[in-house]
Order: C-alpha cells, then sequence, then structure tokens
C-alpha cells in the first residue's frame, strides 16, 4: 500500500503559508503528519495544543523525531541529524543515540530503517528516492550540471528545450502516478497531464530567484545549494520558537474518515483530499463547519481537484504566487 511506506522525508510543500494562515492565537490545531516538516514550523506560534495525524507509522514516526529532535537538540546538532548540513554517518548517529526517544522510534530508526545514518532524514523518503531517480533521467536530456543556474536569481541557463522534451516523452501521467504515487492518485485536469506538469514547472522556473528555490534544487540538483534556499523547518528563528513552544503535541495514527472530534481551529491538510473520495471530502468539510468553531485552514491539490462544495466558508485559492516554492499544488485557504 502506498502510504504504508516512509513516502515523504522532506519538505515538499511551502509550509511559511501554513504558518501564515494560521492565526496567532489558534487554540487547537489539526495537521497531517506526513514528513513533519509542515507542524513543526507552526509550533512556533505555539497554539495550547496540536493533534498530528497520519494514516502511515512510518510518518508519524519521521514526524515524530523531528519533534524531538528540536526539544532536545542544539540547532548545529538538528541541522547534521536531518542532513541540511554534511556530516558523518558516525557523528549523525551519535546524535541520534543522544536523544531520549520512546522505545518504538528507536527501534523503527536504528533496526527497521537505518538509511538515514549516511546523508540525513530529508533524503529517505521514497518520493524524495524517486525525484532523484527522474532527475538521473532527466540529466540525460540536457548533460549539464544545473548548479550554477540553481545558485543564481535567473533561470536563463535553465535546459528549457530538454524540459519540454522531457514533459513530453517522460513524465506522462501513467508513469508519475505509478512512480511517485503507487497509482493511488488520479488526475482529472482538462489538459494532458505532460502539459500541466510542463506548465506548472514553467511558471515556477521563470520566476526567480532560483537560488531560494528548495524544492527545485532538491529535484533539479539532487541537493540545497546554499541555506538560503532551505525550507522554514531549517531557520534558525523558527526552529529555537518551536523549541520553546508550550504546545501539547498528540501523534495519531488515524485516517482522516475515521475522526469524529472537531473542535479544532487550525487545519492543515496538506493535499489529502486527492486521495479520498469527493464524498469523503466534503463530508469532512462539512463536520468541520457543523463544529461551529471559528475555523481556518489550508489544503492543496495536485493532481486530483475534487468537486467539492467550499461555499460555505470564505474560501480563497492561488493567491500564494510570491510565497509557494513548489509548482505542483493549487493551494487554498479557507475559513469562517
Ligand atoms: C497526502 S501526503 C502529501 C505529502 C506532503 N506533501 C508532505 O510533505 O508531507 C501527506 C500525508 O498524508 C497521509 N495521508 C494520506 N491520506 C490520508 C488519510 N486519508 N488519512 C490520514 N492520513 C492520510 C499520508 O500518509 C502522508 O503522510
Amino acid at each position: 500500500m502506498h502510504f504504508d511506506k516512509l513516502n515523504y522525508s522532506f519538505a515538499n510543500e511551502t509550509t511559511d503559508i501554513e504558518l501564515s494562515a494560521m492565526p496567532e492565537n489558534a487554540h487547537s490545531v489539526f495537521c497531517i503528519a506526513g514528513s513533519g516538516s509542515r507542524f513543526t514550523p507552526l509550533l512556533s506560534k505555539n497554539p495550547v495544543r496540536m493533534d498530528v495525524v497520519d494514516s502511515s507509522v512510518a510518518q508519524l514516526y519521521i514526524a515524530e523525531l523531528r519533534y524531538r529532535a528540536i526539544k532536545q537538540l542544539d540547532f548545529e546538532s538538528y541541522l547534521k541529524l536531518l542532513g541540511y548540513k554534511t556530516t558523518t554517518a558516525h557523528q549523525r548517529l551519535n546524535i541520534f543515540l543522544s536523544l531520549d526517544l520512546k522505545e518504538d522510534l528507536k527501534i523503527f530508526w536504528l533496526e527497521k530503517n537505518t538509511n538515514w545514518q549516511k546523508k540525513g532524514f530529508i533524503f529517505i523518503g521514497s518520493w524524495e528516492k524517486k525525484l532523484q531517480w527522474l532527475r538521473r533521467v532527466f540529466f540525460l536530456f540536457h548533460f549539464k550540471k544545473l548548479g550554477s543556474t540553481f545558485n543564481s536569481k535567473s533561470p536563463k541557463n535553465f535546459p528549457m528545450r530538454a524540459w519540454n522534451l522531457f514533459c513530453r516523452f517522460i513524465l506522462n501521467e501513467s508513469l508519475v502516478r505509478k512512480l511517485l504515487y503507487s497509482d493511488q492518485s488520479k488526475y482529472n485536469l482538462p489538459l494532458p497531464f505532460s502539459e500541466f506538469v510542463n506548465q506548472q514547472f514553467k511558471r515556477q522556473i521563470l520566476k526567480a530567484p532560483l537560488d531560494r528555490n528548495f524544492f527545485l534544487q532538491f529535484l533539479f540538483c539532487g541537493n540545497l545549494l546554499s541555506p538560503d534556499s532551505w525550507p522554514i523547518e531549517a531557520d534558525s528563528n523558527i526552529f529555537e520558537q518551536a523549541k520553546k513552544s508550550t504546545t501539547q503535541v498528540t501523534f495519531v495514527l488515524k485516517n482522516l474518515n475515521e475522526i469524529k472530534d472537531f473542535g479544532y481551529d487550525f487545519y492543515s491538510l496538506s493535499d489529502c483530499f486527492s486521495y479520498l473520495s469527493d464524498d469523503d471530502s466534503q463530508n469532512f468539510l462539512n463536520k468541520i463547519k457543523a463544529s461551529g468553531v471559528k475555523v481556518n485552514g489550508v489544503i492543496r491539490y495536485f493532481m486530483y481537484h475534487p468537486d467539492i462544495d467550499f461555499s460555505h466558508f470564505q474560501y480563497s485559492e492561488n493567491d500564494y504566487s510570491n510565497q509557494e516554492y513548489v509548482p505542483i499544488y493549487k493551494i487554498i485557504h479557507f475559513s469562517t
């Protein structure tokens, strides 16, 4: 099953958007775990409590590890553990061993999945590994090192012709669904898939500054070229505020369909609606509304845009063009 394994290990969403949408005085936050890099920056606003929810045990393990690392490590060791800063596998293991962790969390990362020791946690999700596979295939279309393109603000050296051909011949719907989503995702937009991806990326690639774009650097260069491009989970101020937070964090193994309590005032739902039926997504939204709580939330869509009715919310989409670094998402902010 796609969501049973460790799929996501890196910030593949621009969490700045959730952080700015979340009110300063949020009390109860509902956040899909994913890699954990979306919920930890939200701690910097110190909500009273936060439920970090996922249907995958492995995703909850990486999310909880990030949380414990923030609470227990200094910034430098945290960056080394995650892989933003390089270090030896031996030192990374020692940093991990210095953490006080629950037994099952420790056993998971010391016995079941040890891939993180070499380069750090951000590189080990199967989604991230498959992006690297795509990068190598793309290289066969241009044979250029792209470091200088992404170290500069301007996209002028990006091999756009090669990208057009790559989209046309490689990035078709069936390959992307199989490779990145084990056939769990759907596509329902009116234009051919490769054209859709091509357009989305072009928009982002042509939009300087590339030297700050963590996602495009990860995808096209296989690494993050300088601290200027790091996502906000690797920002020292956010880290220090999250460390100081007194938020009561609970990790919850549940499917969205099983959620019964809707007393939250902020929801960060990632792109989960893409994987639910439209009826289940609508149901979830209706229950949020029926809670009567004044609410805010952010949801993203990629390949599948569900046909659901947000009319009982205030609703805005895609006015994040200056903030968004990941070209694949349509972003929706809803509130009452
Ligand atoms: C939809 S994925 C997208 C990944 C995301 N871009 C990130 O950075 O984490 C986010 C997470 O949602 C979880 N997920 C997907 N459908 C779910 C559902 N119905 N209930 C609970 N969690 C779900 C997956 O296990 C995954 O960890």
